[in-house]
């Protein structure tokens, strides 16, 4: 290999192709494509309109829109993707013309708690959210404080808005429990309101009661979406996105909205899901039909798995191509099996880290396989009895074993000399 590695070089004749390729793409899209607009179909767009959430949004504009007169600590819950995050982001520039209106110098500053996770951070995006300039880490939460209560001076009220609130106290780098320290601290402050939004309902008993009380959240439980609130909202991004809406039969409409719901529950998937055939009928030049919708189906259910593996470590990587290939060939996969066949790994011609690979125990093969059943549900164990030889560690492979070994063909981390 020459100093300059061959993924980096023709990358002149690479752009061009990608140039013509999208300059045809474009063309399509611009005179033949159904898609009207395209951003419809993405998870970040706001539609004008939305069904199915008035009652919380009303709930939302009486509880902070006076203010200046009464505080306010909300405690927003729900199952994922029951539009907690849209209710909040939708009703805040609602919230600013009210204020407006009634000569309210108040403000709003929105955090989501999984991007900001540690409680530095989380005062840094208040503290510039609202103009302030600030370091994003290294000082003391006092001055931090201190720095946010002058910047509020002028104003009657601060609204905060505190996403997924629930990553600040879970996270293990927070095990200082600093976020403590800054939620007390929002508490004392008489002008901030906080809106606190979870996807788990009692994230805050795992805070002291001194805070809680300090606190004082009103509680507010947003529902699922049932099938036909679903299926408004994905009848709603169809007729926004398409210039012909009607390519779409009610019953195809149907199959997308109970396929969803049933195996994956998530409204986030749905219009995942209705993206993928959007794009795939477009590409295509195709007609709707079942076969496309399950084919699509599938193109949902490998993206996903295929964004968790590639987001894995080399070490998780290996494992997980260990154990595909032993899912394939039938094997009754144990941590002994496993362990075996990293050993043989080091001595294995074909493989490209071979000299790196070093011995390393059932023990921490046990932790790693404990970390993907866990964490990533990539694979299931059941213990087995051997009888009188004691108990033994069955593990299952959650995913397509095949499809997965083929993937890593195309890894070049793992690369296909394993
Ligand atoms: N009533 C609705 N109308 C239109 N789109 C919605 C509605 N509710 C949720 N969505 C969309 O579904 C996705 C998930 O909603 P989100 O508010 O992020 O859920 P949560 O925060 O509860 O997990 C987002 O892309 C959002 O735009
Ligand atoms: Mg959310």
């Amino acid at each position: 290999m020459g100093i300059i590695n061959e993924n980096v070089d023709k990358v002149d004749i690479r752009v061009k192709q990608k140039k013509k390729d999208l300059i045809d793409y474009f063309i399509r899209e611009r005179e033949g494509s159904n898609i009207k607009n395209r951003e419809v179909f993405s998870l970040e767009y706001i539609p004008k309109e939305i069904y199915h959430r008035e009652d919380y949004i009303f709930w939302l504009l009486e509880k902070m829109g006076n203010i200046d007169r009464f505080r306010n600590n909300l405690n927003i819950w729900g199952p994922v993707g029951c539009g907690k995050t849209l209710v909040v982001k939708y009703s805040i520039s609602h919230l600013q013309d009210m204020w407006k209106d009634l000569n309210i110098t108040a403000k709003i500053v929105y955090v989501n708690c999984n991007e900001y996770s540690t409680s530095s951070s989380v005062l840094y995006k208040i503290i510039t959210s609202l103009g302030g300039e600030v370091a994003e880490r290294g000082l003391r939460l006092g001055t931090y404080i201190a720095h946010l209560k002058e910047i509020i001076e002028d104003l009657t009220a601060l609204v905060i808005c505190l996403d997924e609130v629930d990553f600040l106290i879970t996270r293990r780098r927070n095990k200082k429990k600093g976020y403590e320290e800054v939620l007390y601290s929002f508490g004392e402050i008489n002008k901030i309101n906080l809106i606190c939004i979870s996807n788990i309902p009692k994230w805050n008993q795992f805070l002291d009661d001194r805070i809680r009380s300090r606190l004082q959240l009103e509680n507010k439980n947003f529902a699922a979406y049932s099938e036909s609130e679903t299926r408004d909202i994905i009848l709603q991004r169809i007729e926004l996105g398409l210039k012909d809406s009607k390519i779409f039969s009610d019953k195809h409409i149907d199959y997308i909205v109970k396929t969803i719901l049933i195996n994956k529950t998530d409204i986030r998937d749905a219009i995942r899901y209705l993206q993928i055939i959007v794009d795939y009928l477009d590409k295509n030049e195709v007609e709707v039909s079942k076969h496309i919708l399950n084919k699509c189906y599938n193109i949902l259910i490998e993206e996903e798995l295929f964004s968790t593996i590639n987001s894995l470590s080399i070490a998780h990587k290996i494992l997980i191509w260990i154990i595909s290939s032993l899912a394939i060939k039938k094997k009754k996969i144990t941590s002994n099996l496993i362990n075996t066949r990293w050993n043989e790994l080091a001595s294995n011609d074909k493989f490209e880290y071979k000299e790196y690979i070093k011995p390393i125990g059932v023990r921490q093969i046990q932790r790693h396989i404990n970390t993907l059943t866990e964490l990533y549900q990539l694979l299931s164990s059941n213990t087995a009895s051997l009888g009188r030889y004691g108990k033994e560690n069955v593990i299952t492979p959650e995913f397509d074993a095949e499809l997965v070994h083929d993937h890593y063909k195309l890894d070049d981390r793992i690369n296909s000399s394993i």
